[in-house]
């Protein structure tokens, strides 16, 4: 990602760029004239009436020479809010990027702090591609230089800047095969993060089954590639204003196990690293924003396959906590490695955390693709993931985390079984993972929808989307 991007308070028509896109905002064409002339008059006309300035609306011309930009666009606003800024920046990307541009100019008019990182964070978005498995001839060429005509205060966009740059790591994480990323190469990545402020600890197979992880061991039985307990710790030059943590579900390739999944299902379960993607970019987030506080970053990395030594259904699991769980469903996985990862990070004495996981199907078919599932008894940290997503521009919606479901999880040998039946699948779920939360206050994340895109949507590439990434890295680093 070598992308330039900068803004200076240059006349629009005079930019030479091979894409020149002018914000509209809806029901207003005024900017568009006052802008580029008798030209923006006849741009709009051109547009037809479709266009009205709803965000992400675009119509896209040769120049002819009427400006300095090989083409010129336009590009809807809606209501100016951060949000739509954020969309048509991106939108705007996305042109450029389909049509292998290296240059492109925004003219979105002045822009504040929050505005400008919105609009650096959007042009990532938009721009965002992975082909490097694609035959070099086939490629587009990178964006590689973007201009922002307004008066922004460039400095101020670091925000924007180190959210792109996680966001964009945790897409190329979800993106590359599982024979890429496999608990062991994920672990290098982590280990990549290291610094003076960045501790990067690594365990193996012996150390997980030395710390009585038997949820981790499990769903790592079946594969050839051992799993990994991945733990980074943030600590910020001064004092901590807060000590925080994310854990994130690693599985590297998610077959179901035993219960293995059928042929369609099989396709993307490379995504079912997303959460650990999405830990891993927020921890390349931290780097560059350095804030005030201690985060811990928790990753459990398994492979779920189904070997000869595949764990099986009837098997008791013990958890690190002690508790016991009654295997119903191998596809049932994900929590059983976060059960794990949240019962070693209760002890780090955390003032929250955050998990973050593919973690069902119900979760999608409740919420769509475009929503994360929130689940959490604590109503604060409820307001404050939302707040944090509606900066971003995030999907969430919370659902109950309903104790009147818990009896579903009951089992016959163990403590608790593993999957508690079909109606309310994304709330068991919670549930079960609330048995190895102890004395801190507590978030789940379902990113089953939002995690990876089958096509393409909006202005975001097909496969991962980085979710959240955005949202914890504001939650981690904002006052
Ligand atoms: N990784 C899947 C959930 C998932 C499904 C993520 C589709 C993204 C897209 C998870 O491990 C899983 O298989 N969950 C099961 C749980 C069931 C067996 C109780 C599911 O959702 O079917
Ligand atoms: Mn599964
Ligand atoms: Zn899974």
């Amino acid at each position: 990602m070598s992308m330039q991007l900068s803004a200076a308070p240059r006349p629009p028509a005079a930019e030479e760029a091979d894409l020149l896109m002018v914000g509209v905002a809806e029901g207003s064409s005024t900017d568009l004239a006052d802008q580029l002339g008798a030209f923006g008059a006849e741009l709009l006309s051109a547009a037809g009436d479709d266009f009205s300035g709803k965000t992400g609306q675009t119509a896209v011309f040769p120049s002819f020479g009427r400006v300095a930009a090989s083409r010129v666009g336009i590009v809807g606003l809606g209501n100016s809010s951060t949000t739509s800024l954020r969309e048509a920046a991106g939108h705007a990307a996305a042109i450029a990027r389909k049509k292998g541009d290296t240059s492109l100019a925004l003219s979105f008019g002045d822009l504040d702090t929050t505005a400008w990182n919105a609009v650096i964070e959007g042009v990532h978005e938009g721009a965002y591609v992975f082909d490097r498995y694609k035959a070099e001839s086939s490629r587009k060429s990178a964006l590689a230089e973007v201009t922002v005509l307004g008066e922004c205060n460039s400095g101020d966009g670091k925000l924007g800047a180190a959210i792109s740059a996680g966001r964009a790591l945790a897409r190329d994480l979800v993106n590359e095969p599982a024979e890429a990323i496999y608990p062991e190469s994920l672990a290098n990545v982590a280990l990549a993060l290291a610094s003076d402020r960045i501790q990067v600890d690594v365990w193996d197979l012996a150390r997980i089954q030395a710390a009585g992880m038997g949820g981790i061991e499990a769903v790592g039985k079946g594969s050839d590639r051992a799993p990994r307990f991945i733990h980074l710790t943030y600590t910020p030059a001064g004092k901590a204003r807060r000590k925080l943590g994310i854990v994130g579900k690693g599985v590297t390739y998610d077959a179901g196990g035993l219960n293995l999944k059928p042929g369609g299902g099989l396709q993307t379960m490379r995504c079912d690293m997303a959460g650990s993607a999405a830990v891993v970019g927020v921890f390349r987030a931290l780097a560059d924003l350095q804030p005030d506080v201690e985060v811990h970053g928790i990753i459990g990395a398994a492979e779920n396959m189904l070997g000869g030594s595949a764990y099986k259904l009837g098997d008791v699991l013990k958890i690190s906590n002690g508790k016991t769980v009654e295997v119903h469903n191998t596809d049932a996985e994900g929590r059983l490695v976060l059960a794990d990862c949240l019962a070693y990070a209760s002890g780090l004495e955390l003032d929250a955390m955050v998990d973050i996981a593919t973690l069902t199907g119900a979760c999608i078919v409740a919420l769509g693709e475009h929503y994360t599932g929130l689940f959490t008894s604590d109503n604060a940290l409820a307001d404050e993931i939302t707040a944090n997503a509606n900066a971003s521009g995030e999907g969430v919606w919370r659902l109950p985390l309903a104790e009147r479901y818990r009896d579903k999880l009951k089992a016959e040998w163990a403590d608790m079984k593993n999957v508690g039946g079909r109606p309310a699948g994304s709330i068991t779920a919670a549930l079960f993972l609330s048995n190895f939360v102890e004395n801190t206050r507590w978030a789940h994340l379902d990113i089953a929808g939002p995690a990876f895109a089958d096509k393409a949507t909006g202005h975001f590439a097909s496969g991962g989307l980085g979710a959240m990434v955005p949202t914890l890295t504001r939650w981690i680093a904002s006052e």
